[in-house]
């Protein structure tokens, strides 16, 4: 049982760090003052984080099919919130990338639209999640 738990535990501890930086490296670009010269710094961050979410929440399917053969079953409210999440992680990871390359020719306000998307992404995926917890 605990090797198990064990490995639920420490895929959730990145999980949940993916998590804080994802938004919380949003939101410290553009609060309380929009920051564009820290923007190419945290948006490594940020892509960072995105690839980790990406991995550890695949990693959580890839240990309950090697502990029990299958994935969990989700309700159909849980598989939506599911949905919403994997398409928040590939659009924050894609946008991140996108601004890193491209990024240096664009003006202020499109920067800040971007960490905007990017935080508006960690907070729709936040949300998501406690739906994919509270209806599986
Ligand atoms: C490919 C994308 C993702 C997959 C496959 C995925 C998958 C999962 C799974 C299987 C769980 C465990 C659910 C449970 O305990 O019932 C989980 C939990 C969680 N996920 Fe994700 N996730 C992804 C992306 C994200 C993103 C982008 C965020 C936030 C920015 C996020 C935040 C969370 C949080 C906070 C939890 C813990 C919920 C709780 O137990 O209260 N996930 N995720």
């Amino acid at each position: 049982m605990w090797p198990e738990n064990l490995v639920y535990a420490l895929t959730q501890v990145v999980h949940n760090f993916g998590a804080a930086a994802v938004l919380g490296g949003a939101v410290f670009v553009l609060w309380p003052a929009f920051k564009l010269e820290d923007g190419r710094t945290f948006a490594w961050l940020i892509l960072f984080a995105w690839g980790a979410q990406i991995a550890s929440g695949g990693l959580f399917g890839l240990t309950s099919l090697y502990y029990y053969g299958k994935t969990p079953d989700l309700s159909s409210i849980a598989m939506a919130a599911l949905a919403i999440k994997v398409i928040a992680a590939i659009a924050g990871f894609l946008l991140a990338a996108f601004y890193l390359v491209r990024g240096r020719e664009w003006d202020r306000v499109r920067v800040q639209r971007t960490f905007r998307a990017l935080a508006a992404l960690g907070a729709t995926a936040l949300t998501a999640a406690a739906f994919l917890r509270w209806f599986s």
